[in-house]
């Protein structure tokens, strides 16, 4: 497997790939790789020939006080997981690679709407990072596929949004959510619980799942689901940021008749912010 740090190097493999008719499906992640990581290499190879992992901890989506310089920087472990896997190349490029014009003067995409609630609400500016690294990762990349984790729910649809919208020919992908043993979503974040913390940590997807289960048996009191769920989060010492039920779709208020709902789920553990969700096919 090869690593490459920068476009010249990229661009070289891609046009060898490309001429021998090679599809080429990007997997977009910031390292730390662990099995839902993984799994998203595996699913790609489903759909591409050839499959591109970008690591990069890209700057712009992390706002002033969240944890970027504390971000868990892993590229050799990152590499070696990957060896076992379809994945032909890590794309590993620095901060002036991916920003040229520095970060000051960097062109920003940015998806309105989709982006103002949920994730986008307590973290201003983080969905426009996410958007403008990804379009630069695509632009770099120019993959036909682009897999993205069910896990970050909201951050799937707006690439969704943003791919649609600019008539990115690129397919988007979504891969289900990996979970530990005890139903906690994988996440690089998790190394930031206690052993107290982790130990609560699985009561998140119990409460999505239980509320899942509700809707499936055809309860469509979604604000007392909501509150109902948030004070049993808040009561094992969750700091709810959100508990939500909204469309699939598009993350518009539900009414009672719509059959595909999803329930989306952030809340701080100690120095941890966890974000799961759950999607309820009527
Ligand atoms: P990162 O958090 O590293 O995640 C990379 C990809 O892995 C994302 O698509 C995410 O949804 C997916 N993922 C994370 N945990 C998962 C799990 N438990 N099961 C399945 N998939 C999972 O998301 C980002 O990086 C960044 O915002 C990025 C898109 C790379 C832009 O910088």
């Amino acid at each position: 497997m090869l690593v490459v740090r920068s476009k010249q190097e990229l661009n070289e493999h891609l046009a060898e790939w490309r001429q021998h008719g090679d599809h080429i499906a990007l997997v977009p992640t910031m390292g730390n790789l662990h099995a839902g990581h993984m799994s998203l290499v595996d699913l790609a190879s489903e759909h591409a020939e050839r499959i591109v992992v970008s690591v990069f901890v890209n700057p712009t989506q992390f706002s002033n006080g969240e944890d970027f310089d504390q971000y868990p920087r892993t590229l050799e472990r990152d590499t070696r997981r990957l060896k076992n896997l379809p994945a032909d190349l890590v794309f590993a490029p620095d901060v002036e690679t991916m920003y040229p014009f520095g970060l000051q003067d960097a062109t920003t995409v940015s998806v309105p709407r989709l982006t103002e609630h949920f994730c986008g609400a307590s973290r201003p500016g983080h969905f426009d990072g996410v958007t403008s690294v990804v379009a630069r990762l695509f632009a770099l990349t120019q993959p036909d596929t682009a897999v993205f984790g069910q896990k970050d729910y909201q951050q799937q649809l707006v690439i969704r949004h943003m791919c649609q919208d600019l008539n990115l020919p690129i397919a988007i992908i979504t891969g289900e959510t990996v979970r530990e043993a005890d139903g906690l979503a994988m996440s690089s974040r998790n190394q930031y619980l206690s052993d107290e913390e982790r130990g609560k940590a699985p009561l998140l997807f119990e409460v999505l799942s239980g509320v899942g289960s509700e809707l499936q048996n055809g309860c469509r009191n979604f604000e007392e689901l909501e509150s109902e769920s948030i004070a049993t989060l808040r009561d094992a010492g969750f700091d709810v940021d959100y508990f939500s039920i909204r469309r699939a779709q598009n993350l518009e208020i539900p009414d009672r008749d719509c059959d595909e709902l999803v329930v989306l789920a952030a809340a701080n553990l100690g120095g941890a912010r966890l974000i799961d969700n759950t999607v309820v096919t009527i």
